[in-house]
Parts: C-alpha cells; sequence; structure tokens
C-alpha cells in the first residue's frame, strides 16, 4: 500500500515530528511503498495533493502549537480538502497523526487529535488513531532504540499505531510521555531556557515578564 508520511513541522532542520516518524518508517516499511512530504512556508504542488488524496494512508507528524496545528500544516489540509472536492480519491484513505508537545504530558495533545478526527470527516478520510508524546524536545537527545529507557512507553505505543497502520485499521488513540521523572524533564526545561536567555543577554525575570499586562 502507499503510505503518505508527512512532516508538518515549520522549523528547519532536524525536528522531534522527523525524528518520531524516522522511528516509525522501519515498523511500517516491508511491502509498502513509503513516500515521505515537508510541509512549512513552502506549501506542496498540485500534484503532491493529487498523491495525498490518492495514498491508502496518510500519517500526518506535526508538533503542537497553542494546543492545536501550526498554521502551515493547517493551511495544506483545508487545500486538500477543497482538493478532494475536485477529484475522486482513495475513498478508503485512513489517516493517522504523531503529535508531539514541548509540555511534559502527552494529554495535552487531545485538542488536536479531535481537530484531526472532524478533518477526516470533513474530507471523507477514515479516523485511524493519534498518538501524542510529552516531552517532545526531549526526544532527539535519547539516542537508545526504541522500547528502552526513556523510550519505554514510545516503544509500546509505535508498536499499537504500526500495527493499526499496517491492517489499515481503527484503534484507541494514545497519549504518552518519556519513561523519565518529571522533576528532572522540568530542571532540564529550566536550565535550557535560562542559558538560552543569557546567551541572548537576558536575566530568567526576563523570561517571566508580560508586557502586554504591564503597559
Ligand atoms: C509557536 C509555538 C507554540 C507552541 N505551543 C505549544 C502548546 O500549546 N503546548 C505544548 O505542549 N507545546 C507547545 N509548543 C512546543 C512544541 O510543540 C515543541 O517544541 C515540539 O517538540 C516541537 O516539535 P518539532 O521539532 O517537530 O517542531 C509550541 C511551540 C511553538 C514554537
Amino acid at each position: 500500500m502507499n503510505i503518505a508520511l508527512i512532516n508538518g513541522s515549520p522549523k528547519g532542520g532536524a525536528t522531534n515530528s522527523g525524528f518520531l516518524l524516522e522511528k516509525l518508517k522501519p515498523l511500517i516499511t516491508e511491502g509498502n511503498e513509503l513516500k515521505s512530504y515537508r510541509v512549512n512556508a513552502k506549501q506542496l504542488k498540485p500534484e503532491q495533493y493529487r498523491e495525498l488524496n490518492q495514498a491508502d494512508v496518510i500519517v500526518l507528524a506535526f508538533p503542537l502549537y497553542f494546543d492545536a496545528i501550526p498554521s502551515h500544516l493547517l493551511r495544506m489540509m483545508v487545500e486538500l480538502q477543497q482538493f478532494r472536492q475536485t477529484e475522486q480519491g482513495n475513498p478508503n484513505l485512513i489517516v493517522y497523526a504523531l503529535i508531539n508537545n514541548g509540555f511534559f504530558e502527552g494529554k495535552q495533545c487531545t485538542i488536536a487529535a479531535d481537530i484531526v478526527s472532524n478533518w477526516c470527516v470533513r474530507c471523507g478520510f477514515r479516523f485511524g488513531m493519534v498518538l501524542g508524546h510529552g516531552a517532545g524536545e526531549m526526544l532527539q537527545e535519547l539516542k537508545m532504540p526504541l522500547g528502552k529507557g526513556p523510550l519505554k512507553n514510545l516503544g509500546k505505543a509505535m508498536t499499537q499505531l504500526s500495527t493499526a497502520i499496517l491492517t489499515r485499521s481503527s484503534a484507541e488513540s494514545l497519549f504518552i510521555q518519556p519513561n523519565f521523572p518529571r522533576i528532572l524533564w522540568r530542571m532540564a526545561a529550566y536550565f535550557s531556557w535560562h542559558s538560552g536567555a543569557k546567551k541572548n543577554g537576558l536575566r530568567p525575570k526576563d523570561l517571566r515578564k508580560q508586557p502586554f499586562q504591564e503597559s
């Protein structure tokens, strides 16, 4: 089957969404044709919308932005919805999403998961499931294989996601975080924000300023 993998992170270079897609790929490669797409400021071409509309499976990977979907990706989703109204596509197309977010808890992704599910209804796609993963900015630091150490939960969830994809079935969405103490993650986040502030000539208290409320 044809599986379209869409990285919807607006960032340039390495992304946490890309990390998750790279972990998924080996689990779904055998016997299938995988094609990767990148949606950021540069939008897709008409022939790419045609490919997506005819795919068997679409996997959307993206970061959570304000509890929702980054605007470039949302624009692509609206355009695909419009494209599907003009051209007949695969009636059995099924959509899965791999969302990652900055806060520790993966359950932050539930609203975005609902948005993807509603979009599927509007497009006439089947909705597969969502895997939402918290502490996304940690992911690229974790060099161990899936299923080990802090990636233990992700390993189990990826097995469930890949099984659903390979059988083109719907399953219950999963919202998880790394197997890592939340307090240590918070300390690492503080260190990273504070050292980033220092590099930019700011003090920690500058990060807590609320300029719009002060004026
Ligand atoms: C504009 C913006 C909005 C964000 N909004 C949220 C949010 O609402 N909740 C959250 O947990 N993380 C939020 N984040 C953090 C990102 O989801 C997080 O850094 C993610 O790991 C980035 O993934 P990527 O490398 O695939 O782009 C936001 C980041 C940015 C830049």
